[in-house]
């Protein structure tokens, strides 16, 4: 390789941030980081600035920017600190950065990554509400600025290793029965619905096979996590909704598969663990060591399938309905969704409370088209003024 290959992370200090550190850092003749961004942990941002020597380093406010300011330059470093949104945007557009991993979560990243795919940059996407909250105007950019995206999430990872590189000329021409979407199924796969009236956020966020933040991990407990990704999978590989069918797999082992017309199908194993997705994308299309563990067939034994349960996972299937309702659907869901997690974590919703609350504000409000990014972070600005008004009545307590 002529040189090294510039990357920035937005949302570095985060799990998907923190695995993308550790595979920089077993390949320095390959990357070399640019930009780093942290919301509010300015400790582990200077550390990782200090290790990196990143050009440009992010904060999300002032004050947090001052304080790194203060600690980074005790040390002698020369990188520049920013905060606030435009300074996200300038990180993900950095001459310097010829990848982006977008690991900020939720809506947060939305603007950044979509500036990103309009500098036409590789685009390492993990922060999937960009495409929930704007799938069409994001990969619409994409394709005008002539972005390469890849999908970090590790089912889509897996789908996109999955099907043939032509893809993109038609799931049926490329001979596409289905895609096969796994699911962990959660902590609460075999729950009664009367036992998941009284789960609490410390049980909620206890993943049994993935180490990850805390909204995704109530995400995954929910299986909201699991219908964002049908919604991340219909854009990015331009499918219809009723081509992709979810497959509870408890061993998170096949991190997803492609059916094709021929009766095959091919899936993508390995062991849980992000920074496998992670290396695929960056370094694609070649392989790199990632530091993960090979698979040991036999010390895993067996691999379980089950149908999933729309009743006890209700999210799941709100997901589903956004979709087909399209328009700003789901970007609705995804931001009441985003308040409800936050006020079961702070324990003023209950855990069943998270669905009843995505079903009202998704039912109340209309799906206008996606023609702009106005209108999406306005419904997104209302749905979420919505959801907190019913946190507060305790419409769902
Ligand atoms: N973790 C996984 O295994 C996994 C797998 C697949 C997909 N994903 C997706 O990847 C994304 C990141 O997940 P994660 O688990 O890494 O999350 P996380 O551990 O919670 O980290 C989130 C990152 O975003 C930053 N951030 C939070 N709010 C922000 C804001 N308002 N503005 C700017 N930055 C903000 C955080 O900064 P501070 O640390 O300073 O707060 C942190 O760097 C999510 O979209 C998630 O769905 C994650």
């Amino acid at each position: 390789m002529s040189r090294r290959q510039g990357i920035t992370i937005l949302g570095a200090s985060g799990s998907i941030g923190q695995s993308t550190l550790d595979v920089v850092r077993r390949h320095p003749d390959r990357y070399r980081v640019v930009a780093l961004t942290a919301h509010r942990q300015i400790e582990r941002l200077v550390a990782d600035c200090l290790e990196f020597s990143p050009l440009l380093a992010v904060l999300g406010d002032a004050g947090s920017a001052a304080e790194a300011n203060r600690l980074l330059r005790e040390q002698g470093s020369k990188t520049e600190v920013l905060h606030g949104e435009a300074a996200l945007v300038a990180a993900a557009t950095l001459p310097e950065a010829d990848m982006v991993m977008a690991a900020i979560v939720g809506a947060a990243g939305l603007a950044p990554t979509l500036a990103a795919a309009e500098s036409g940059r590789r685009i390492l996407l993990a922060n999937k509400e960009v495409l929930v909250m704007a799938g069409e105007l994001f990969m619409r950019a994409v394709r005008a600025h002539g972005a390469v995206l890849l999908p970090v999430d590790s089912e889509h990872n897996a789908i996109f290793q999955a099907l043939p590189a032509d893809f993109s000329r038609g799931l049926t021409a490329a001979g596409v029965q289905r895609i096969l979407l796994t699911a962990s199924g959660g902590p609460f796969r075999n729950a009664s619905l009367a036992d998941l009236q009284s789960v609490t956020p410390a049980q909620a966020c206890a993943h049994p096979n993935w180490s990850m933040g805390r909204k995704i991990s109530v995400d995954s407990a929910t299986m909201m996590n699991k219908g964002l990704e049908v919604i991340e999978a219909c854009w990015l590989f331009d499918a219809p909704p009723e081509l992709i069918q979810v497959v509870v797999h408890p061993q998170s082992v096949v991190h997803s598969a492609v059916q094709y017309s021929d009766g095959s199908v091919l899936a993508q194993l390995g062991n849980p663990d992000m920074r496998t997705p992670i290396a695929y994308a960056m370094a694609w299309p070649e392989r790199i060591a990632a530091g993960v563990e090979a698979l040991d067939l036999f010390r895993i034994g067996r691999l379980d399938f089950q149908a999933p349960d729309f009743e006890r996972f209700r999210c799941l299937q709100l997901a589903y309905d956004a979709i087909a309702a399209g328009g700003t659907a789901p970007a609705i869901l995804n931001a009441a969704n985003e308040v409800a997690v936050a006020a079961f974590l702070a324990e003023r919703l209950p855990f069943l409370g998270i669905a009843r609350l995505n079903e009202a504000v998704l039912g109340a409000m209309p799906a206008l088209p996606e023609s702009s990014l106005g209108e999406v972070v306005d419904a997104d600005a209302a749905a979420r003024r919505l959801a907190e008004q019913l946190v507060a009545e305790a419409a769902f307590a």
